[in-house]
């Protein structure tokens, strides 16, 4: 599918307010100092959608803005591709499938991962804040889910970071292609599995280890009770995908659901937390 490239020409300071506007629709953002870029479906796109956003864009003085591209599926393709550099997080170190790895890396677990039309290459906050709570939560042995697996990226580094079995899932079928790729790709098909669907795809009865999701806040926050009844008593639900100005909105949610924050970390504006279910 054909994706909408919105530039929004607006300082940094400005951009929350339109992350949050756009985040039922973006399947991702990009951001600098005084640009924010947000990748839109062109299903989910309309003229009433860019009039919204176009007024707000006026009512904060930013008039001429907004400009905007169509990516075919093919340049959305090499436009990701060109920008996957190596990337390291924690123990991990992200990279394109034939990518060499650069001799200072050799003590890390390598994640091979080209990112075809799916969000989780490392190049984005969202998942950095994630990986490193795997990085530092999942033990041997442990069970996986991983709820809007994207590239399927944190389920592959669960398993190879010593998780016993990671299943993913995702609404949007050419992510759970691209994931299933991966997972073939890393050598992990024994232990991941990829599904289409969201929360109501992972079995009622799992009671899983750890569970990451770095979704939006807005379907971040319905499938609490759906997430927290799928943790395991002393499991652990790993978020990201949130602001941190929507920190102080989480934390009610997640305290309403009975679910206390352990340890919460920051970059770029994005923010992620892990928590655990009150006993
Ligand atoms: C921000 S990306 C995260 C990808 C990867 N897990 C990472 O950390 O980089 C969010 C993914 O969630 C999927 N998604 C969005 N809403 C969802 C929902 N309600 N249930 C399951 N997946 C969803 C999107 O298709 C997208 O692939």
């Amino acid at each position: 599918m054909d994706t909408v490239e919105l530039t929004l020409s607006v300082p940094a300071l400005g951009h929350d307010r339109y992350i949050g506007l756009l985040d039922d629709r973006a399947t991702g953002f990009r951001q600098t100092d005084a640009v924010l870029v947000a990748y839109v479906p062109v299903d989910d796109w309309s003229a009433d959608a860019r009039e919204a956003l176009a007024a707000r864009l006026r009512n904060d003085g930013y008039g001429d803005a907004l400009s905007l591209r169509l990516l075919a599926p093919r340049n959305w393709n090499a436009e990701w591709e060109s920008a996957v550099s190596p990337v390291r997080v924690g123990p991990f170190l992200l990279c394109g499938t034939d990518a060499n790895v650069p001799p200072e890396h050799d003590d890390a677990t390598v994640l091979r991962i080209d990112p075809a039309q799916s969000f989780g290459t490392g190049h984005h906050a969202t998942t950095r804040l994630c990986l490193q709570l795997i990085g530092a939560t999942v033990a041997s042995g442990d069970t996986v889910v991983d709820v809007g697996t994207g590239t399927g990226v944190l389920a592959i580094a669960a398993c190879r970071h010593g998780a016993r079995s990671a299943l993913g899932v995702d609404t949007d079928v050419r992510a759970v292609e691209n994931a299933r790729a991966h997972v073939r790709h890393n050598g992990v098909s024994d232990r991941v599995a990829i599904r289409k669907g969201s929360v109501e795809a992972v079995p009622s009865d799992v009671a899983a280890d750890v569970i990451a999701v770095n979704i939006t806040m807005r379907p971040l926050r319905s499938m609490l009770p759906a997430l927290r009844s799928r943790l395991a008593p002393d499991g652990t639900l790993l978020l990201s995908g949130l602001l941190t100005s929507q920190r102080s909105a989480m934390r009610t949610a997640l305290d309403n659901h009975n679910l206390i924050p352990d340890t919460e970390t920051t970059e770029d504006g994005w923010w992620a937390v892990h928590c655990r279910p009150r006993t």
